[in-house]
């Protein structure tokens, strides 16, 4: 049985291998896409994070897979059709981030409510403690917070969003009507949650039937001054769209830990010199837009970071292991389905 885990840090290698004993168990911190199968290629299970890319010729190349484990809560980053096709079994980490992220989504909240990261740069640049009319906040107390997906991170979001005396409306494909009574808030369709928030918040999975759920058709109903915040997936939001609301002033900032095209991203110097082109005209603008967005001052960025706390990256190692052991001892847990 021969595993390869992509994506482990150094640090977390030795980790891993202690739970491996008599296997044979290799390492890479390089991600897993069409262009390196070879390391793989007699690989029974591979397990892998969010910026390997598990596509059709992926799986083809890797002829002996029978499992892929995700160290993720999302599992867009794996064609799961596909693998179900072919036989191969997923696993994910359900539930290892709904209070990191939750955290998360509020550092940005608060980050862009109150200028914090324009007035720590302000400061550093120029060693002056006076302020500015540019660095005054808004309070979250009494403002309207839009949650766009009430799951387990959802769930979270909307608690702490009480604790601010925030009010609270929601969209979700399956709303949780007793979560909404205790918590006092209503659920509404997608488009009054976006005409009627001051803030919205995204917490939904991605997949082809919400891609780009935000776009310039909701975006241009939404409330002067909006703030939108996404620590879900990239492809929820149409950067074009984004941009162009961003720049008529409809969305006065955004908070963003994640990005369409974010796995291009990290490979662009690699994407721009190789010829043939890797990606089609559209990828390539949003790429460019991306870099638009990066450099606008009511955008805040992130990469990819809401799920990184210590005790985050524990609970993903411990719940990966009983994954990975659960499908060599033939009673496998935690399966996409
Ligand atoms: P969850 O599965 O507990 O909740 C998702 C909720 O979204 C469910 O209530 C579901 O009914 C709803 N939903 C699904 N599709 C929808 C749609 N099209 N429209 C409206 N509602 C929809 O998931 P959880 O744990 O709350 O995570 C949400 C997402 O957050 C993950 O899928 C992942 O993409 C992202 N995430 C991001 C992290 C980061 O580091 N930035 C870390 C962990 C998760």
């Amino acid at each position: 049985m021969k595993i390869v885990l992509f994506e482990v840090p150094k640090e977390e290698q030795q980790v891993f291998s202690q739970l491996f004993d008599n296997l044979e168990v290799s390492f890479l911190e390089d991600k897993l896409d069409e262009n390196n199968t070879e390391k793989a290629k007699d690989a029974d299970v591979i397990c892998v994070f969010i910026n390997s890319k598990i596509n059709k010729k992926v799986i083809d190349a890797l002829p002996n897979l029978k499992f892929i484990a995700t160290r993720s809560t999302g599992f867009n980053h794996i064609d799961c059709e596909y693998a179900e096709i072919k036989g191969i079994k997923i696993s994910y980490v359900p539930a290892y981030g709904s209070h990191t992220v939750a955290e998360f989504t509020f550092g940005l909240i608060l980050n862009l409510s109150r200028n914090i990261e324009k007035a720590n740069n302000y400061i550093r640049k120029s060693s002056n403690f006076n302020y500015f009319p540019e660095m005054e906040g808004f309070d979250l107390n009494g403002k309207i917070l839009g949650v766009i997906g009430t799951g387990k991170i959802g769930k979270n979001v909307l608690k702490i969003a009480k604790s601010f005396s925030m009010n609270v409306i929601a969209y979700d494909l399956y709303p949780d009507l007793v979560f909404a009574k205790e918590n006092n808030f209503e659920y509404k369709s997608l488009e009054d949650v976006v005409r009627q928030s001051d803030i919205i918040t995204l917490h939904v999975p991605y997949n082809k039937e919400n891609h780009h759920l935000i776009n310039k058709g909701n975006i241009s109903l939404m409330k002067k001054g909006v703030y939108l915040i996404n620590t879900a997936r990239g492809e929820l939001v149409d950067t074009d769209a984004l941009v162009w609301g961003l720049k008529e002033g409809i969305i006065a900032g955004a908070g963003l830990d994640v990005l369409e095209g974010e796995r291009e991203l990290k490979d662009e110097i690699e994407i721009l010199s190789s010829t043939p082109r890797l990606m089609r005209i559209e990828e390539y603008k949003t790429l460019l837009e991306d870099h638009v967005l990066m450099d606008m001052p009511n955008v805040t960025i992130t990469p990819h970071i809401a799920f990184y706390t210590r005790e985050a990256v524990a609970e993903i190692l411990k719940t990966t292991i009983l994954n990975i052991k659960g499908f060599l001892s033939n009673s496998m847990i935690n399966l996409v389905k």
